[in-house]
């Protein structure tokens, strides 16, 4: 198949200020200003930054490619929702996708897949906005032998309603609990085993041809010298990047490494 491979950054909780934002964000711009690799052609690059360095984002990153997306969005469209940031507004500035359903929001802030597909709606009400959906399992659950399974159904509920129209919108990100921040990447095999899994699951829901055009990201523990092996792996379309998105210079190995 000719999926383009999708290589993104997600900052969490991180820089502690605009200042460093800034910084980083400078140094990006001076490795990918005008495509200086092959790579850097090839591959679609993402970062995600908290919302306040947003904007910043836009503004230092044009001329490089690189595209800005948003962590996260409220569950409504307007009104008195105290502290939320909607699809819309990060829309209108200029974000082109929204993460959602991140093992740390799913953990940490209670989100439930009906809340994750409720939030997917309304980014597909924003034209031309895309999203990254996550999904993976637990370590007791991969010990418990129950991978497919709980991806299965993450997929299931979180892509409930979606048209075949609107499934080239969605890039799904396999991320394994047990991989995030640990040090303990996925062995390429076992990424590939279970993003043939979900690549099943998208089948059964859209099609053999649908599901092959889909674009499935590993995450967990990526690094300079550990993306290669992985994107080598015939279902591994991509990589979101913790830790190692945070400098400028691993970032921009991970994605000249990633081809
Ligand atoms: O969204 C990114 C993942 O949670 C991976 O984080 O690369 O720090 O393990 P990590």
């Amino acid at each position: 198949s000719a999926r383009r491979p999708v290589i993104a950054g997600n900052w969490k909780l991180n820089p502690k200020t605009i200042a460093e934002a800034s910084q980083l964000l400078k140094l990006l711009h001076a490795n990918f200003v005008n495509h200086r690799t092959p790579a850097q052609l090839d591959v679609e690059v993402v970062v995600f930054p908290p919302f306040p360095f947003l904007l910043e984002a836009l503004l230092v990153l044009q001329g490089t490619g690189i595209k800005v997306g948003a962590q996260n969005v409220a569950l409504q469209t307007s009104g008195a929702y105290t502290g939320e940031v909607s699809a819309s507004m990060v829309r209108s500035i200029g974000v082109d996708y929204v993460m959602l359903g991140h093992s740390e929001r799913r953990a940490l802030f209670g989100e439930t897949d009906a809340d994750i597909n409720k939030k997917l709606h309304l980014c597909l009400a924003e034209p031309g906005l895309g999203v990254i959906l996550c999904v993976g399992e637990t370590e007791d659950e991969y010990e418990s032998k129950l991978l497919a399974s709980v991806c299965d159904v993450q997929i299931r509920k979180g892509l409930k309603g979606v048209s075949i129209n609107d499934l080239s919108r969605i890039i799904i990100a396999y991320e394994p609990v047990w991989a995030i921040g640990t040090g303990k990447v996925a062995t390429p095999e076992q990424a590939q085993v279970a993003h043939t899994v979900i690549r099943k699951t998208l089948a059964d829901m859209y099609g053999y041809q649908a599901a092959d055009s889909v674009r499935i990201q590993y995450g967990g523990s990526v690094n300079p010298e550990n993306v290669d092996a992985l994107m080598s792996m015939p279902d591994v379309d991509g990589a979101l990047v913790g830790g190692a998105s945070l400098t400028a210079d691993s970032f921009t190995r991970i994605v000249d490494g990633s081809v």
